[in-house]
């Protein structure tokens, strides 16, 4: 049961470092340090070996496994718009239904594909906080996003269009997919919500504060956005050979988990994921281990309360973390007025990840110092800061989409 807003918890908010000045000097640790002692020499022990080894920590001490595959999964296209956007995008609305013996539990697709594209188009799938109705104007879009008692949380439409700006992602060649992460895991940290989430199909006698050893809601939802590119592996529009996730705050620390392992996302984008994102914990500036779990324990493994207070003595960072993605294209957005969730802390972590880009023959984040407000920097890992507070906006799609078309080799003059 969640602490949150307690005096504890207000007292450890109290209590945070905003002040670049005070961020103490300390060694970041590499994440080439084999468990054995020994350093990673490839690229081949380093996907053979190191990463399995990273790859399993995260899993057993804070994310925890993924959800199993069910025993069937179907979709139903419920409502196809062919004039959508002003007719340059069809619009589909998918549900997605998971069964395991008797018991089933479903979610809601929102689809916009380019219209007329000349060729099969790139796609870019990423949770959404409101509803599918939130995230657009288009008044005929299904109510989604419930909480436990079954009610929308969210009952305006459109209230989150401008994080979704789906006419020029389509315009720009792109198809988007998203689902209201409500249906994959209510966000609550409640026992109720584990017992309305994803996993109630898989462990109907569950324990909730049992599961949470080996379960969590990021898994969940990370889960959730992999089974929505296996859906769209059915679309003949869309090439998911070229599949990007994106999220913003929780659902970018969701999103990385979700490019950690599942290696077909090709571009994995965390925008302002904070702690529990790409921040790195050792500089103790913004949100620390402890507030995170006294705010949000469903979202990590009950096991990652070990490191309260540990955020100076961790063995790993989260550039242990964004390594998981090389060597395909990540990510980073931070927002100037985001102290919480640390921009250079979100940089840096991408910084010291670019030593796993380098045994691939590439740089990874092209420079070492922090970037200006508004300056985009693209390697393979690219970066920006936005002028401005925690939100996800165009400007910060529009690099995430620079990026893709760049790693994926596609010219501006081909966007439609
Ligand atoms: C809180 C939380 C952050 C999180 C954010 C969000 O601020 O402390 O870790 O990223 O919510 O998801 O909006």
């Amino acid at each position: 049961m969640s602490v949150f807003k307690t005096q504890a918890w207000k007292d450890a908010v109290d209590k945070v470092n905003y002040d670049e000045n005070l961020v103490p000097e300390r060694e970041i640790p590499s994440v080439l340090t084999k468990a054995d002692g020994s350093k990673v020499a490839n690229a081949w022990e380093w996907m053979s070996v190191r990463r399995p080894e990273v790859l399993d920590f995260y899993t057993r001490e804070v994310y925890g496994e993924f959800p199993p595959r069910p025993e069937e999964m179907t979709s139903e296209i419920v409502n196809v718009k062919n004039d959508a956007l002003d007719n340059t995008a069809i619009r589909k609305e998918i549900k997605v239904t998971f069964r395991q013996g008797d018991l089933s539990h479903s979610l809601m697709m929102l689809v916009y594909i380019p219209k007329e594209a000349p060729e099969k188009v790139p796609v870019f799938l990423g949770l959404n906080f409101k509803g599918n109705h939130a995230t657009t104007d288009e008044t005929d879009v299904l109510e989604t996003g419930r909480d436990t008692d079954g009610n929308l949380v969210e009952l305006a439409r459109g209230v989150q269009c401008e994080r979704w700006e789906f006419k020029k992602a389509v315009a720009r060649g792109f198809a988007v997919a998203t689902c209201c992460y409500h249906d994959i895991f209510p966000d609550f940290p409640t026992d109720e919500a584990w017992r309305q989430s994803i996993y109630r199909i898989f462990y109907p006698e569950m324990i909730p504060a049992e599961l949470n050893k080996k379960h969590s809601a990021i898994g969940a939802w990370a889960w959730g956005l992999s089974r929505m590119l296996d859906v769209l592996e059915g679309e003949k529009l869309i090439d998911c050979r070229r599949a990007g996730v994106c999220g913003h705050s929780r659902l970018g620390k969701t999103s990385l988990w979700c490019g950690a392992n599942d290696l077909r996302f090709q571009v994995v984008a965390s925008n302002d994921s904070g702690h529990g994102g790409s921040a790195l914990f050792k500089r103790n500036l913004g949100e620390s281990i402890t507030i995170l779990n006294m705010a949000f324990p469903h979202w990590f493994v009950s096991g990652f309360e070990q490191y309260n207070d540990k955020d100076a003595d961790l063995p790993f960072d989260q550039n242990f973390l964004m390594a998981l993605i090389a060597p395909r294209m990540l990510c980073i957005g931070s927002a100037t007025e985001d102290l919480w969730a640390d921009p250079k802390g979100e940089f840096l972590a991408g910084v010291y990840a670019s030593e796993v880009y380098r045994l691939f023959g590439v740089p990874g984040m092209p420079v070492t110092e922090h970037p200006a407000a508004d300056v985009n920097v693209t390697g393979e890992i690219s970066y920006h800061m936005r002028t401005g507070v925690h939100n996800i906006l165009w400007q910060d799609w529009d690099h995430y989409f620079e990026a893709a078309e760049k790693f994926f080799g596609i010219k501006p003059d081909r966007c439609i």
